[in-house]
């Protein structure tokens, strides 16, 4: 599969978002290495420390179904952003311990900008789980 097809299919996850209280839609789409997509986009609540994101409903329900970090070949994430969308740091955290440091992430808008990343570019000298003792 091609970035821009994973791309697309993060881009029709948009459209299942739920976002009634910031109205900003994001789609996100993880490929597996054996072909396998887990999409994920983000959903609210009123109580609005409850919302979660579209990168890490993506990435937690692949996690939920057996993948593991190696067995993940691409993320794609997207929404209507002039510039290709910045994942929030809560995101880049997770991925940082979810994600391998140099998995491709893509990063686009409806504009057809795909910005081409990785966890080491979003989160240089990050916290990992070897710090603590
Ligand atoms: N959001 C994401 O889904 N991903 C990000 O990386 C940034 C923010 C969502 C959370 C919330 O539903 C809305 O966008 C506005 O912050």
């Amino acid at each position: 599969m091609t970035k821009e097809e994973l791309v697309e299919l993060a881009k029709k996850e948009m459209e299942r978002s739920y976002s009634p209280y910031s109205k900003f839609k994001v789609g996100a789409a993880l490929l597996t290495k054996d072909g396998k997509v887990y999409l994920g986009t983000n959903i609210e609540n009123a109580a609005f420390g409850l919302c979660l994101c579209a990168e890490r409903n993506a990435i937690f329900g692949a996690y939920c179904n057996g993948v593991k970090k190696e067995d993940i070949k691409a993320l794609a994430v997207i929404a209507d952003t002039d510039g290709p969308v910045s994942p929030c740091g809560s995101c880049r955290q997770v991925m940082a311990e979810l994600l391998n440091r140099d998995t491709p992430i893509y990063l686009a808008n409806l504009k057809n900008d795909i910005m081409v990343t990785n966890v080491e570019e979003l989160l240089p000298y990050s916290f990992g789980g070897e710090s603590l003792k």
